[in-house]
């Protein structure tokens, strides 16, 4: 009896902590290509989602630093979670610059690709937040800034793109 509600008590304990990127620390790198938190049986919102993804530039040479803010329509459509990153086709590129210290975001490694993803670091109640990337050597295409936004546990939008970007 005692051994079944040890049992009993060690699953819980192993639903709770199974990795769901809105909460509390931020998506994890098993994330990296689909996007997709994996917050139990909930599916993806269909678009348009009530969020903006505004990009202070349209066009950027390398090295320059493009500035994108995430922004919600109302106060109600808070970003308690997110993963951003921006890609050519379907390759993530670039670096997103946060400073270590940073309190709200960390960046990601994905693909390989130092920095190439931006994620929360703890759950929020903000409706704005806005982060810096910068455009890598030696690129000349078109990009886009794609996010997966989490407004609660069970309503999420994956994969959400901003207006194409161009590197030159
Ligand atoms: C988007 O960014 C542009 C350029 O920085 C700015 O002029 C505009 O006001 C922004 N729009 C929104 C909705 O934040
Ligand atoms: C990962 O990076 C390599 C180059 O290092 C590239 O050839 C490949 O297409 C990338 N894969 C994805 C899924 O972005």
């Amino acid at each position: 009896m005692a051994n079944r509600l040890a049992r009993f008590l060690c699953t819980l304990a192993l639903l709770c902590i199974s990795p769901a990127f809105g909460y509390p620390t931020g998506a994890p790198e098993s994330s990296c290509v689909d996007m997709t938190p994996g917050h139990g049986g909930n599916v993806a919102q269909e678009f348009p989602s009530p969020y903006v993804i505004n990009l202070s530039k349209q066009e950027l040479r390398a090295g320059e630093t493009l500035t994108i803010t995430v922004n919600g329509n109302t106060d109600e459509d808070i970003i308690k979670g997110l993963l951003c990153q921006v890609r050519v086709g379907e390759t993530p590129v670039g670096s997103f610059d946060v400073p270590a210290d940073d309190e709200h975001l960390k960046v990601l490694d994905c693909n390989n690709s130092k920095a190439s993803a931006i994620t929360h670091r703890k759950a929020d109640a903000s409706n704005v937040v806005s982060f810096n990337w910068i455009a890598p050597q030696g690129l000349k295409d078109q990009a886009r800034v794609f996010c997966t936004i989490v407004k609660s546990f069970s309503v999420f939008w994956v994969k959400q793109p901003s207006a194409s970007l161009t590197l030159y």
